[in-house]
């Protein structure tokens, strides 16, 4: 099962890698506008190479568009007073092999726009930029985490963990939004996680990511990037698309943690833009998905909505009921026992509809109530 989807997600990854790349490799289609070619223009200036200044360790990762490896400073010259060498601070970079304009000037865009996202803690740092146009290899410098991506360690979450997990996404989402910019390209290889002491996760991977609000005017965001796994449907239908494709990938990783398979996936990439397009996703009706309990099923189809505008937002996602379930054990037989347990208000659900619930109510009952506020769970 784990390594059908990783299989799938390769097949699409190459087969939507030749697609948009062709044979030449690495290549994004976007147009290049005025106001960043200046940005680009300005800071090519600078003179010092990322050989003279870092030293390049082992690699730690490879995505979809660069290789990424540790490395550390090379410390500045002692002086004669401080004897004392410092001690040498370890560093991720990323490093991107390309020649072409467009896809250097989203690097320095990627890097200016995570450089604003320096206050939020969950936001990978990033330190330097190297244009080299010369060799044509480009470094950015970023905070080195020690963890692992949440791909790699999902499965041996505790259910606890994943409510967490996805509780802190969507905070981190949230601040982000507010902002202005949407992240574009969530997906679990793109999200950190630091499971002791605490969970914490740290968001990476700004590749794609666009200001969406600029001086109030909303700027629709076209370009179909990232893995198509996790793209919301409006990316595909055309028309352009705003920060709620972020909270359909989180539904995509939400759904993917919970059932451990993917809602949307086919052998070829028109057949999977078909199924995430559906007006009727067959996801509804899939073993993994109807042994979920009538919360988590109810979250899942709030964040998977095919119009975007039906989706939560970022700050609705953790007052869902879903994440007060502490400690709740995953039978799906105690379902309806929570689900009659839960409060609206003053008044049980079990008074208001009896003893069985069928989904539709349960979604009715749901849609009714003045939404995250008065929701309570008795455990
Ligand atoms: N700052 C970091 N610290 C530790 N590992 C990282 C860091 N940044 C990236 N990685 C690892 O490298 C992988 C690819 O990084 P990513 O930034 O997503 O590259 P790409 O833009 O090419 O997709 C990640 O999934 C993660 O495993
Ligand atoms: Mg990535």
């Amino acid at each position: 099962m784990f390594n059908n989807i990783r299989k799938h997600k390769e097949n699409i990854r190459n087969e939507l890698r030749t697609h948009l790349f062709g044979k030449q490799g690495l290549r994004i289609r976007r147009s290049v506008d005025i106001e960043n070619v200046i940005v680009q223009q300005e800071q090519v200036q600078s003179a010092v190479r990322f050989k003279d200044a870092y030293v390049l360790q082992e690699q730690i990762g490879e995505g979809a568009h660069s290789v990424v490896r540790k490395c550390y400073k090379i410390p500045k010259q002692r002086s004669t007073k401080s004897l004392m060498p410092k001690s040498i601070q370890v560093f991720a970079v990323k490093c991107f092999r390309t020649d072409d304009p467009e896809i250097v000037n989203t690097i320095i865009q990627t890097f200016n726009l995570q450089r604003q996202l320096h206050d939020i803690p969950y936001v990978c740092r990033t330190y330097d930029l190297f244009i080299d146009q010369q060799t044509k290899h480009h470094y950015q410098v970023i905070e080195y985490c020690d963890t692992p991506n949440l791909e790699q360690v999902y499965r041996s979450l505790t259910l606890r963990q994943k409510q967490d997990t996805i509780k802190q996404l969507a905070q981190i989402i949230a601040q982000i939004h507010a902002r202005g910019i949407s992240h574009r390209d969530l997906k679990p290889e793109n999200i950190l996680i630091q499971t002791e002491p605490n969970l914490q996760i740290k968001l990476i991977d700004f590749g794609v990511s666009k200001r969406f609000k600029y001086r109030d005017a909303f700027t629709e965001m076209w370009t179909a990037t990232g893995t198509i796994l996790y793209q919301a449907p409006e990316v595909f239908l055309g028309g352009g698309y705003d920060e709620k494709v972020d909270i359909w990938s989180i539904g995509i990783i939400l759904y993917q943690l919970l059932c451990s398979t993917l809602p949307f996936y086919a052998e070829t990439i028109s057949e999977t833009i078909e199924q995430i397009t559906s007006p009727d996703p067959q996801f509804q009706y899939s073993k993994e998905f109807l042994k979920l309990n009538p919360i988590q099923r109810d979250l899942i189809k709030r964040l998977l909505k095919l119009h975007p505008h039906q989706r939560l937002s970022a700050e609705e996602i953790p007052l869902h009921p879903w994440f007060e379930q502490e400690n709740y054990v995953d039978v799906s037989s105690d379902d309806m026992i929570l689900a009659q347990d839960m409060m609206i208000g003053e008044r049980t659900m079990s008074n208001q509809i009896g003893t069985e619930i069928t989904e539709q109510q349960f979604q009715n009952l749901m849609d009714s109530l003045e939404w995250g506020r008065r929701i309570h769970f008795i455990q």
